[in-house]
C-alpha cells in the first residue's frame, strides 16, 4: 500500500529591512513539508529555525489573543497562528500589513498606532464626579449590557480592519473600524458619563463615522467576527441625530 506523501508547501516572503540603506523589498521562496495540522505560525518558525535565522514577523499567544501576527496571507489580512496550510493552496504568499510602520519582513508596529487611536478617541471611561475609591463596591450592570459590552471588547487590536479598508488607504487620519467599535462600546457603558456633544467632537467627523464609505472589507476579515458594520450604522444614526438637535 503506498503511503500519501505530505505537500511541499512553497512560502514566497516579501522580505525588506527599513533600516538598512543597502535593502530593498523583495521575495524569498522557501519551502517547508508540510505536517497535519500545521498553521503558518509553525511554518514561519520551521523557516526561521532551519532556513533562516534572520527571518523577522511577530507572535505571542499563537491563539488568536494577542493581534500580533496580523498579516497579508495571500492578500487577504488575517491572524497566521489561526491559518491552517491545510485551508491554503501549496504557493502561499505572506507580506506584511500595509499601513503600519514596518520594522522588518513581516513585523510591524501595530501598537504604536493602536495607541496614537486610544489617545485621540479617549478610549477609557469618563467619569468627572466619581473620586477614584479602592473600597467602592463595582456598580451592578445587566447582565445583557455587559454581554453587549464585552462582544465590543474582543478587538484584540490585530489592525487587519485597517489593512482591509480602501478608505484608509486614501485618508490615512480615518480611525477605521477598530477605532469606531472602540468607540461604540464606551458609549455604550452607562459609567462613561461623555455626552452625545463630546462623542460628536470626537467621531462626527470624515476622520471619524462620516468617513466611513461603507466598503464592507473591515467585517468581512475581522478575525474575532465583531460586528463592525452594525455598530458603525449605529454610530452614524446617532451622530446625525445629535448634528440635527
Ligand atoms: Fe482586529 Fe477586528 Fe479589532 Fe479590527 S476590529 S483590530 S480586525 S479584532
Ligand atoms: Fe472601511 Fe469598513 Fe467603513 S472597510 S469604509 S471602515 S465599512
Ligand atoms: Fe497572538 Fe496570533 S500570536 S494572535
Amino acid at each position: 500500500m503506498s503511503e500519501e506523501k505530505n505537500r511541499i508547501l512553497k512560502i514566497s516572503i516579501l522580505r525588506f529591512d527599513p533600516n538598512d540603506p543597502k535593502d530593498f523589498p523583495h521575495m524569498e521562496t522557501f519551502e517547508v513539508e508540510e505536517a497535519h495540522g500545521m498553521t503558518l505560525y509553525i511554518v514561519l518558525n520551521e523557516i526561521r529555525e532551519h532556513q533562516d535565522n534572520a527571518l523577522m514577523f511577530d507572535f505571542v499567544c499563537r491563539a488568536g489573543i494577542c493581534g500580533s501576527c496580523s498579516m497579508l496571507v495571500n492578500g487577504r489580512p488575517t491572524l497566521a497562528c489561526r491559518t491552517l496550510t491545510s485551508k491554503l493552496d501549496e504557493n502561499i504568499t505572506l507580506a506584511p500589513l500595509p499601513l503600519f510602520e514596518l520594522i522588518k519582513d513581516l513585523s510591524i508596529y501595530t501598537g504604536k498606532w493602536m495607541q496614537g487611536l486610544n489617545e485621540r478617541l479617549e478610549t477609557w471611561i469618563h467619569n468627572e464626579e466619581e473620586k477614584l475609591n479602592f473600597d467602592k463596591l463595582e456598580e451592578r450592570m445587566e447582565p445583557d449590557l455587559a454581554d453587549e459590552i464585552y462582544e465590543l471588547d474582543r478587538c484584540v487590536e490585530c489592525g487587519c480592519c485597517v489593512a482591509g479598508c480602501g478608505n484608509i488607504q486614501m485618508n490615512n487620519d480615518f480611525v477605521g473600524a477598530v477605532g469606531l467599535n472602540k468607540v461604540a462600546r464606551y458609549h455604550l457603558d452607562p459609567r462613561d458619563k461623555r455626552t452625545e456633544e463630546e462623542y460628536y467632537n470626537i467621531i462626527g467627523n470624515e476622520d471619524g463615522v462620516f468617513g466611513c464609505m461603507s466598503l464592507l472589507g473591515c467585517e468581512d476579515v475581522c478575525p474575532k467576527d465583531l460586528p463592525l458594520q452594525s455598530k458603525i450604522a449605529y454610530l452614524r444614526r446617532m451622530m446625525v441625530k445629535t448634528a440635527l438637535k
